[in-house]
């Protein structure tokens, strides 16, 4: 080997220095920002004679059938569907393969949107059902009847596994389609969706055009018949629309979207928190009022006082506006929120918080941005193991533009980001793990594009950041 001179030595001495800076200097500016490209052309509806929005065929047939949880515990779910020529019954006939027929009465609505008239809208609760068994209902009957199964959860524990599906801003383009099956396709096998705002985008059409919020139930009702998405309210759900006439904010949703609020206490269908297998999930709304003195602020207040971890472990939040976010789409919106609850959010521990909105994907490193009092200048996000990992799943599909403008350099709280569709698994081992993985549309069922091992924040504490191994 040649000798290296004096010179030679300095500049090979300055290039290490060099690297090693540059080195610190992608560390510093947080994780990944993934190279994968998608097609850039903007997505489109797809067309009102999809066969995904086909009307079943039979006089009155129920349409748009779906299921959510129905009380706090998980032993009561509640059935909705619409029937378009007749009222018709709003009796839901059920069973299990160890009880006889039993049936459930609900009630039905309609409301009229602009120039827009529904279809009659039934919501039935069944109550007092066994933990972990397999229910077979029937819709429809007096006219056309049409029959669906779904499992309700096991009895809530601490070390009780279960697997939640995360979906965001679905709407319902070819892409949305895309989506859905990728999810009912991934071997991980999603046992409920925690679906985080934005679901038909009816208000991106003419006069809100509310015939797609009945696409869109017809759309979906492949999954959500069989399993209950659990909802929370984006800014597409407010169909606030003064130039119509339309002044009463969430109309549509709240006439079609039922939600178990008054089982948490909560007033409002807007905020209200469930308790499924081992996990504690807090729904939030971006889109009231959350300030000190208003109804959610107070309910908030009390209700993270409530979560017993000992009984439910995990304890996850939904919420629209993600209060992180590097994207230059809808940057800072969450932030009026974030500066409200998140020293709650760390002092109570809270495991994750999924949100939507910004239509790409984006995964956080724990820590928090509570230190700042005006005068301090205490304002940079820090390393904080008391602190959720924020996780932005708004990456559905919807027709509106793909969040790709990303803010740079990317944030050091920023584990990886992503403009591309698709949908999450969040796997729930035990009391102390958790298997979170990100799926990609382009991707097969099987493939994982970012994933991590969640340790959990009461049990488990251990940092399970993913830069940092
Ligand atoms: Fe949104």
């Amino acid at each position: 080997m040649a000798k290296m001179g004096t010179s030679s030595r300095v500049a090979a001495a300055i290039v290490v220095v060099l690297g090693f800076v540059l080195s610190l200097a992608v560390v510093c500016n947080g994780g990944k920002t993934s190279s994968f490209v998608r097609k850039v052309e903007k997505t489109v509806d797809m067309p009102l004679d999809s066969d995904v929005f086909k009307v079943p065929p039979g006089y009155n047939a129920p349409q748009q059938v779906h299921i959510t949880q129905g009380d706090q515990l998980g032993k009561a779910v509640i059935v909705s569907w619409v029937t378009v020529e007749e009222p018709g019954s709003n009796t839901v006939l059920y069973w299990s393969a160890y009880s006889k027929k039993q049936k459930s009465e609900g009630k039905v609505t309609t409301y009229k949107f602009y120039n827009y008239t529904s279809g009659y809208i039934h919501h039935t609760t069944i109550r007092n059902l066994k933990f972990n068994t397999k229910y077979y209902y029937v819709v429809g009957i007096g006219h056309t009847e049409r029959q669906f199964w779904f499992i309700t959860p096991p009895e809530v524990g601490p070390d009780v596994p279960y697997t939640f599906g995360l979906i965001g801003d679905l709407g319902q383009s070819f892409d949305s389609n895309k989506t859905l099956t990728h999810y009912e396709l991934n071997p991980q096998k999603g046992q409920a969706v925690l679906f985080v705002g934005d679901l038909c985008y009816a208000d991106t059409h003419p006069n809100h055009d509310n015939v797609w919020w009945d696409t869109w139930g017809r759309f979906t009702e492949r999954s959500v018949a069989y399993q209950p998405w659990i909802w929370t309210v984006g800014n597409h759900e407010i169909d606030f629309a003064p130039e119509l006439g339309e002044t009463k904010p969430f109309k549509p949703y709240t006439h079609r979207y039922h939600v178990p609020y008054k089982a948490s206490g909560s007033t409002a269908p807007f905020w209200y928190s469930i308790k499924r297998a081992s996990a504690y999930i807090i729904v939030l709304s971006s889109y009231s009022a959350y300030g000190k003195y208003t109804p959610q602020y107070f309910w908030l207040e009390q209700e993270l006082r409530k979560v017993n971890r000992s009984e439910t472990p995990w304890l996850i939040v939904l919420m629209h506006a993600p209060w992180y976010n590097s994207y230059n789409f809808h940057y800072l919106e969450g932030e009026t929120m974030r500066v409200m609850y998140e020293p709650w959010f760390v002092k109570y521990k809270v495991d994750v918080v999924f949100a939507g909105h910004v239509h790409a994907y984006e995964r956080s490193e724990r820590m928090s941005n509570v230190a700042y009092n005006i005068v301090n200048g205490i304002c940079i996000p820090v390393k904080d193991q008391s602190a959720p990992v924020y996780i932005t799943i708004g990456d559905g599909g919807n027709t509106e533009v793909l969040a790709t403008n990303m803010t740079e350099p990317q944030p050091a709280y920023s584990a990886y980001r992503e403009a591309s569709f698709g949908h999450a698994t969040f796997d729930i081992k035990n009391r102390t793990h958790a298997y979170y993985g990100w799926h990609r549309n382009q991707d097969g069922y099987a493939v994982t594009a970012d994933s991590m091992w969640f340790f959990n924040r009461y049990y488990h504490p251990v940092d399970d950041s993913t830069s940092a191994q």
